[in-house]
């Protein structure tokens, strides 16, 4: 079964739960796909948190590094830094210098496999550190939202399936109008909001929000007076919008009203119809 459609909660309102994986390790589990085991996730590293034997994963695994300092291997990974380690990436050593959380993809199920025969990996898809904060930021491309000067950084495109990851800076007041399209997109829409806030008829995203959006549903508008910076993946193939021909009045401050699986309302720890839970 596909993941369900999250949109959204306030990453805030999880609990940490203890890792299967690393038992000194705290997660979050954001969504997942039952079947093909394939999750997105924040892992919390505690400081002075080290782990010597050398394993990979069978499934390919994203991470952004949202707070913290953690060495993989030979490199430091500090906030904003981005990576894409393909199946079969060793993990040499890894140490924290303080408590660490990385927003993390696995493409798969992510068991660890402890073996110091390396299978032979797919180097072309690689990216061993992209460091974000200092990466020279382009215009979006889809041309109404370049139009307005919101700021794109493309972190990485498969070559086969098309699926793309990228941040999204829309600075304040770029996207203020009162009226504006609604969207749809023929694959999944996947955010997490890094900074400011973005206002949706289900309410106000903010730092720490988080969805999965099926495709082909129409969303939006959306605005944002304060500006926001997040990260987007595509899944089952590139991003394309489909506006909408008529505008639609921008809710500002809706109530909030996601739309959650069953299964995620268990997990969250405050009473999640608030007005505004963060
Ligand atoms: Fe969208």
């Amino acid at each position: 079964m596909p993941r369900p459609h999250i949109e959204f909660i306030q990453t805030q309102m999880l609990t940490w739960e203890k890792s299967k994986t690393n038992s000194l390790a705290l997660i979050k589990n954001l969504s997942s796909d039952k079947i093909s085991g394939a999750s997105t996730n924040i892992i919390r590293y505690p400081k002075n948190f080290e782990f010597n034997n050398t394993h990979f994963l069978e499934c390919d695994e994203e991470f952004f590094i949202l707070s913290g300092k953690i060495s993989i291997n030979d490199h430091t990974y500090v906030k904003g830094d981005y990576a894409f380690f393909p199946v079969g990436h060793p993990r040499e050593k890894i140490k924290c210098e303080q408590q660490t959380d990385i927003l993390t993809y696995y493409e798969g199920n992510n068991k660890p496999v402890f073996s110091k025969k390396i299978p032979k990996i797919e180097t072309s898809q690689l990216i061993i550190k992209l460091e974000t904060q200092k990466e020279d930021w382009g215009k979006a491309t889809d041309p109404k939202i370049a139009a307005l000067g919101v700021k794109r950084l493309g972190l990485r495109s498969d070559p086969i399936s098309g699926e793309t990851t990228w941040l999204l800076n829309i600075s304040p007041n770029m996207m203020d109008s009162e009226y504006d399209k609604k969207e749809l997109h023929p694959v999944v829409e996947e955010v997490f909001v890094l900074s400011g806030e973005m206002h949706l008829p289900m309410g106000v995203l903010k730092k720490g929000a988080y969805f999965w959006r099926p495709p082909n549903i129409s969303h939006g508008p959306v605005g944002t007076k304060k500006g926001a910076v997040g990260i987007f993946r595509s899944k089952g193939g590139p991003l394309t919008t489909e506006w909408s021909k008529k505008t639609y009045p921008v809710k500002w401050n809706a109530d909030y009203t996601p739309v959650l699986p069953k299964s995620l309302i268990s997990k969250l720890n405050i009473n999640y119809d608030k007005k505004h839970p963060y």
